[in-house]
């Protein structure tokens, strides 16, 4: 029998965090993000894409509730942030804290992620800045962003998406990029390694995409101080 701790959620969470955060996991200089056309895959209620765009980004969010309305979309915050917030509580030997002091700090933080979401969500959701679909379909022409982000989806819920998903995941994530995707973590909810990353990267390579796991200067659950880097020449 396995006693190793792991989170335990019925569904993928409606969970976000901000853009410090994701400057962190994805090694990002939100400095350099002007004028860059970035699609944030599995968005959910992060605030990457609007802060991205207050900074002169050309930023995408895609998820599969965006079309709900914004009452919709509160409630699934509200269920899903008291939900996740209570597992992370009940299994602190599951955390790092390199990145947050404390599980206040980070309930702050991404508790300020959700509400600038939905208020932009509420303003630009009609200029095709908040998209709706899933993976591994995603509605975006060959290459049309320069940079394809997706954090907290791929491989974490290990029991809900299988080595197929992943791999049909992968490519769509880099058909729609014109050079690279950065996926963060590479860890489940156990924060154990992803058992497949070598056949995953081996298949990938056979199609001419390189891939790296390279360690980012970030911890808060276990395990996710590195994001997987997937380049196509
Ligand atoms: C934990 S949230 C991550 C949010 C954000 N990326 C972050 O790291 O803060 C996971 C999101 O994945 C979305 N999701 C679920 N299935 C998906 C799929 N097949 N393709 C894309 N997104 C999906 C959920 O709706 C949810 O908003």
């Amino acid at each position: 029998m396995n006693f190793a701790p792991s989170l335990e959620l019925p569904s993928v969470a409606f969970f976000g965090r901000t853009m410090a955060e994701y400057a962190q996991f994805f090694a990002l200089d939100p400095n350099a993000l002007r004028g860059l056309s970035v699609l944030d895959v599995a968005a959910g209620p992060s605030s990457f894409t609007a802060e991205a765009c207050r900074r002169g980004a050309d930023a995408v969010a895609v998820d599969p509730l965006y079309g709900c309305t914004l009452q919709t979309l509160e409630a699934h915050v509200q269920i899903d942030y008291r939900r996740m917030l209570a597992q992370v509580r009940a299994k602190p030997e599951l955390l790092r804290f390199r990145s947050f002091g404390s599980i206040d700090e980070a309930e702050v933080s991404r508790r300020s992620a959700a509400t600038r979401f939905l208020t932009d969500y509420e303003q630009h959701f009609a200029h095709n800045r908040y998209v709706g679909a899933a993976l591994p379909q995603l509605p975006f022409l060959d290459g049309a962003f320069a940079l394809v982000l997706c954090a907290h989806l791929l491989f974490v819920y290990e029991k809900r998406f299988d080595y197929a998903f992943h791999l049909a995941a992968c490519r769509e994530l880099m058909r729609v990029s014109r050079s690279e995707a950065r996926i963060h973590p590479v860890v489940g909810l156990g924060g154990k390694p992803y058992v497949e990353l070598d056949r995953l990267c081996d298949a990938l390579a056979a199609e001419g995409v390189t891939s790296a796991v390279v360690p980012v200067d970030y911890e808060f659950f276990m395990g996710s101080d590195s994001m997987l880097v997937l380049r196509c020449p």
